[in-house]
């Protein structure tokens, strides 16, 4: 956090170093929204937004301050800074490598300097243990499988060295990533590997890199190997907000809860809303508050338990994630949906959140391994 009382007095501070360095630089009209200070030199008008706040700035307030400069009445902006007083969280880097950003650049305001960023990976914390997270729900069709993919898929392009685990007797992780699969980098750039494994291939000693396991279930509860669900850290737990399941999807996350305790105490459980329309604003709000207060009762007696409210947070349906998968009818290689639509991909963005939440929310941002480059080695 900067030395600064107030946003005024730090956006008043930054703007005047701004000015130091040759910029002409005017603060926003009051009412404009999207940015705080206009900077102009030679051929340059450049955005800037500035980020006064406790918490690091995250991948979706930079996706923000992108949606801005591309709408209409930014035009005249040749490029954006974004300024923060608290850093930035790893996946706002691993977004500017894997949409290739390179109209706006960032730079934290620490000392009364600007230290701009090179985008790249920032150095990881020490390692530590490895971390267990389990996707299970224990309903059928729910996400399982697919969030288990892309969010080892976000943790990889973060750099961490991770390794999914197929818990479910259909085998469909197996099926859709075989032995593994590869993340393409940005042009020539290094990309970054998960290797996938049944769970009678899995054994810790074989991978000493290693720092993240996770582990797709079946949605059987007895069906899962009891030695792995006694390891979970942290469990993921899908769900959906559709106004017929409503009180059901409750009923299965209140029994999903109960499921995981016979095995584990311990493990810190998130549910997390798959399948979202975000631009159903007023409806969801709707059901997310009955979701939220049927589980109200149930955190306050196991304070492990947490609903991440989708406003926050959500998986958005996506047609790249709806036919996911669709390599295994052309006989391709493997592939996560990540890869760009129209300049962007919706899931890649998504999971890049979930993890921000979760290593804010969650030890695991100190189990990232030392070798940040050598978990992301270009097969
Ligand atoms: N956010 C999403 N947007 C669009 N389609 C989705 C989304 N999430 C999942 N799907 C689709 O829903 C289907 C079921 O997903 P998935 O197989 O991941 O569920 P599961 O809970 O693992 O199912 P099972 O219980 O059979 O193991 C898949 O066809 C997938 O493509
Ligand atoms: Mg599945």
């Amino acid at each position: 956090m900067s030395q600064f009382e107030t946003a005024v007095d730090f956006k008043q501070t930054v703007r005047q170093r701004f000015e130091q360095d040759g910029w002409i630089a005017t603060p926003a009209p009051p009412d404009a929204i999207g940015y705080d200070i206009e900077l102009v030199r030679d051929s340059e008008c450049v955005a800037v937004q500035i980020k006064h706040q406790r918490a690091k700035t995250h991948a979706g307030q930079l996706e923000k301050f992108i949606d801005f400069l591309e709408r209409p009445e930014a035009a005249k902006f040749t490029r954006g800074f974004l300024v923060s007083g608290s850093g930035f969280t790893p996946s706002v880097f691993t977004y500017m490598r894997t949409e290739e950003v390179v109209d706006v650049a960032l730079a934290s305001f620490k000392d009364n300097e600007i230290v701009w960023e090179d985008g790249d990976v920032p150095p990881p914390p020490a390692r530590s243990q490895l971390t267990y997270i389990g996707v299970f729900t224990c309903k059928g069709g729910v996400g399982k499988t697919t969030i288990s993919a892309h969010l080892a898929g976000a943790f990889a392009l973060n750099g961490y060295d991770v390794v999914l685990i197929d818990l479910d007797r259909q085998s469909n992780l197996r099926k859709l990533l075989g032995d593994g699969v590869y993340i393409p980098g940005r042009r020539g750039g290094l990309g970054a590997t998960i290797t996938v494994l049944n769970h009678t291939e899995w054994d810790e000693a074989e991978y000493p890199e290693t720092r993240v396991v996770i582990c797709d279930c079946s949605p059987e509860y007895d069906a899962n190997p009891e030695a792995f669900i006694e390891k979970f850290n942290y469990c993921l737990i899908p769900t959906t907000l559709n106004p017929l399941g409503i009180n059901k999807n409750a009923d299965v996350i209140r029994r999903t809860f109960a499921a995981v305790r016979r095995s584990n105490t311990s493990a810190e459980l998130f549910v997390i809303v798959n399948n979202y329309h975000s631009d159903e604003a007023k409806r969801n709000e709707v059901l997310n508050r009955i979701l939220k207060t049927e589980f109200e009762t149930l955190m306050a007696h196991d304070p492990k338990c947490h609903y991440i409210d989708p406003e926050t947070v959500a998986i958005r349906f996506s047609k790249q994630l709806l036919y996911w998968g669709y390599h295994i009818v052309e006989n391709d290689k493997p592939q996560l949906a990540f890869r760009e639509i129209g300049g962007r991909s919706l899931p890649r963005t998504d999971f890049l959140k979930l993890l921000d939440y979760l290593e804010d929310h969650t030890q695991i941002e100190a189990a990232k391994a030392q070798e940040t480059r050598s978990s992301a080695i270009n097969n």
